[in-house]
């Protein structure tokens, strides 16, 4: 291996040999221009027809899009150049020429490209969204190694439901029957009991009938658990960690956002804390604005977050929903029984939801009541309610989708481009 693109500012005046591939190419007689990447940046590579081999001159001509070569040149720093620095080419080695690459500068349908998901990766706007995407992974690490918590893995196969048994993926475990994990929280759970501050990072699995703009079969989400922790601390971890992440892809990102097109002051409005409401006044606020169809008791569809949503710049929590329309786990108000102390965070620009959380029940005789209420009381189900008698402690903890805060701080239309190989409803391919 030689040196890299994001590597050439260090050699400045000498010669280097990088590995790439050609992305594009335009000759104007005695002189060929080659946009070359390597995966870790574009560089500009100058063929002089007077100051190369024949050979090389001709190869050159003959390079294709996505052909594979070892180029070597001078690095010259270059002020108009994108990448800020350009290769004078001294030669060339072809490794494969490529023929009829599909993906050409032209336009085309987003299901033509999404067939061809394993190539377009390497063009620069998907590369610059899962590149953001790497950021948001390494700034969630820092933030909770940096808070005290430490990184616990959930199981992925499971013989029980964590979040309803509507979506559940059934497979065969030898010869019983077991599920794709929905979520690690239960597990998370556990963990807290013994570690104190956790999360876990993870692929989750929803056989959702969906095909919406915000929902993927498999997407990752990034699970935190705190022992000795209520509703309220919970949403400030929140707030915190959010306003974190954005702010660092602010400062990590920017080459990135702009080739992305993202209207980044919009993000540099993202700072904690966050505003409230309760969902009370969010079913009010909806009726008031032309949703006669929610009345309380409801859940919230993807119209009704964005209408919310829509009144502010920066992402709100919906806080204390009725009981019946969240999970059997969640913690009721103690002052109002018919609520839990729970929150969505809403995403601004019409992202929808993308954390859930909630404080969890820790009353042994009230989790028993729910095991009845929700038929839980297989053995399956045992261990979870064992965490409730033995030393049970005020929990919190929140679900962030990874993908959906992507494909909001990318500005995304939809989320299938804020994960490599999006799993869709009618996408397994490639
Ligand atoms: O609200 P959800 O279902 O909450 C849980 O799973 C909890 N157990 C989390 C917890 O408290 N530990 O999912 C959490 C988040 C959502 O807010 C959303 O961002 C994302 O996961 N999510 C999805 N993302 C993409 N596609 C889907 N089908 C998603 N379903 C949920
Ligand atoms: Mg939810």
């Amino acid at each position: 291996m030689g040196t890299t693109i994001s590597e050439v500012s260090s050699h400045v005046g000498s010669e280097v040999t990088i590995g790439v591939w050609l992305a594009n190419k335009r000759s104007s007689g005695k002189i060929q221009f080659l946009e070359l990447r390597d995966g870790t940046g574009f560089i500009q590579g100058v063929v002089l027809k007077n100051e190369v081999d024949e050979a090389d001159w001709e190869e050159a001509k003959e390079l294709t899009q996505e052909s594979s070569l070892y180029v070597t040149g001078l690095v010259r720093e270059d002020k108009r150049a994108p990448s800020g620095y350009e290769l004078t080419v001294s030669g060339l080695k072809l490794i494969q020429k490529a023929h009829d690459y599909p993906i050409t500068p032209k336009e085309h349908g987003v299901e033509f490209l999404m067939d061809h998901r394993h190539l377009w990766l390497r063009s620069s706007r998907q590369h610059a969204i899962l590149r953001i995407r790497n950021e948001v992974i390494k700034g969630t690490y820092d933030y909770f190694y940096d808070h005290g918590f430490i990184k616990v893995d959930a199981p992925l196969l499971t013989g029980s439901a964590a979040e309803g048994t509507t979506d559940l993926f059934h497979t065969k475990y030898f010869d019983r029957d077991a599920y794709l994990s929905q979520s690690g929280q239960l597990y998370m759970e556990a963990a807290a009991m013994a570690f104190g501050k956790v999360f876990s990072f993870g692929p989750a699995f929803r056989a959702e009938k969906s095909k919406t703009r915000r929902h993927l079969i498999e997407f990752w989400m990034i699970e935190p658990e705190m022992a000795f922790c209520d509703h309220e601390e919970s949403l400030k971890i929140q707030e915190d960690y959010i306003a974190c992440l954005v702010q660092r892809v602010l400062k990590k990102c920017q080459p990135e956002l702009k080739v992305i097109g993202r209207d980044t002051s919009k993000l540099e409005k993202i700072k904690a804390p966050f505003p409230r409401i309760t969902y009370d006044e969010a079913v009010r606020f909806l009726n008031k604005n032309g949703f006669d169809d929610i009345k309380w008791g409801d859940d919230f569809g993807a119209p009704h977050e964005t209408a919310i949503a829509e009144h502010f710049d920066v992402p709100v929590f919906v806080t204390e929903y009725p009981a019946k329309a969240k999970a059997f786990y969640m913690k009721p108000d103690p002052d109002r029984e018919e609520v839990v102390l729970c929150a969505d965070l809403l995403a601004p620009e019409g992202y929808g939801e993308i954390i859930g959380g909630s404080q969890r029940i820790d009353d042994l005789e009230l989790m028993k009541k729910r095991y009845e209420q929700y038929h839980l009381n297989d053995p399956s189900y045992k261990w979870y309610l064992e965490l409730r008698q033995y030393g049970s402690v005020p929990h919190s903890g929140f679900g962030l989708g990874l993908e959906r805060a992507i494909a909001w701080i990318c500005g995304l239309e939809h989320i299938r481009e804020a994960i490599p190989f999006p799993r869709l409803l009618n996408r397994i391919y490639p």
